[in-house]
């Protein structure tokens, strides 16, 4: 069943649990995602960003995820933009359908990123979607880095408590030392869980992980065997999202890691049968390898059997 965000984040929060934001671009994506969540029988956020929206239409975006929450109607799905850049893009999406919004104004002043985003706020809630805003800059930090250069790129507790209080954001992003896509670490990873527990304590709300990939073995060997090429690849170890998560992290984007498992299974079949060309011998295999990555991941995060 499609709900607010909001509703499925509260009882991540108070159950202590993380719940997979996972991306698609695709109903192939968003089948995997929802094969997954009813396999585990998990709570999901299904999210697009403004290039997935681009590429498929919004409105077929959101019917189609209308659709597939009626074939599942046990399973609590929120409806995801990911990445707003704008007020006005948060309000298409909100007028089309979507649950859940984020604004990310990071890039800007705090004062800005405060006044943009409880106009959102203010537009979102007064059609009950929940909002996600996010504080500091998403990059890995680095062992010699100074404390003068962190307090610069990571999340400003403070700043984090005052924000929450003047915007009444429902959710929001803290920028802790992770970075998006399949590079995330030079040398050993490396987060700022006492920040994150900070900012949780000074604000009791849902957090996000943005850049939650893991990256496992399994995933990159199979994209290796396949041809490809991510060898220096690093992602978020399975330890640390639930050290997150125990640090009050309710919401986990994942993408990076759902590519790279879908494509290796393409990528195998394109090497080892020149002769074929039915797309669904090349997606099902790819919509398989993801569906087994999100169980997995379900598992990790505490959300499996919640439902
Ligand atoms: O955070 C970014 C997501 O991985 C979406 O990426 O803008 O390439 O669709 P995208
Ligand atoms: P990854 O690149 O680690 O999958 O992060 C995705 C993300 O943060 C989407 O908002
Ligand atoms: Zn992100």
């Amino acid at each position: 069943m499609l709900v607010f965000g909001q509703e499925i984040l509260a009882a991540a929060n108070k159950g202590c649990y993380g719940v997979g934001a996972f991306n698609f671009v695709n109903f192939e994506m968003l089948q995997a995602i929802f094969t997954a969540a009813n396999e585990a029988k998990s709570p999901i956020f299904v999210q697009a960003s403004e290039g997935a929206i681009k590429y498929m239409g919004i409105d077929i975006a959101v019917n189609m995820v209308q659709t597939m929450s009626k074939r599942y109607p046990h399973i609590p799905v929120a409806l995801h933009l990911d990445h707003g850049t704008s007020f006005e893009s948060c309000k298409k999406a909100v007028e089309a359908g979507f649950t859940s919004v984020m604004i990310d104004a990071s890039h800007h002043c705090f004062t800005q990123n405060l006044e943009t985003t409880a106009q959102v706020v203010e537009m979102a809630h007064a059609r009950g979607v929940g909002v996600e805003a996010e504080l500091g800059r998403l990059m890995g930090i680095e062992d010699n880095i100074s404390v003068s250069e962190k307090d610069a790129v990571l999340v400003n507790p403070k700043e984090a408590q005052q924000f929450v209080k003047e915007t009444n954001v429902d959710y929001l992003a803290p920028a802790i030392g992770t970075s998006h896509g399949a590079f995330k670490f030079k040398g050993e990873p490396k987060l700022d869980f006492e920040r994150l527990k900070l900012v949780k304590e000074l604000t009791h709300i849902p957090l996000v992980l943005h850049g939650a990939s893991a990256i496992p073995d399994y995933v990159r060997e199979s994209f290796t065997q396949s041809g490809g090429d991510i060898g220096a690849s690093k992602g978020v170890p399975f330890s640390f999202l639930q050290e997150a998560v125990k640090g009050g992290i309710n919401k986990v984007n994942t993408d990076t890691d759902l590519r790279i498992a879908f494509i290796a299974e393409v990528r195998k079949l394109a090497n080892n049968d020149n002769t074929q060309f039915d797309l669904r011998k090349f997606f099902t295999p790819g919509m398989q390898a993801m569906t087994k990555v999100i169980v997995e991941r379900m598992q990790v995060l505490g959300s499996a059997n919640r439902i």
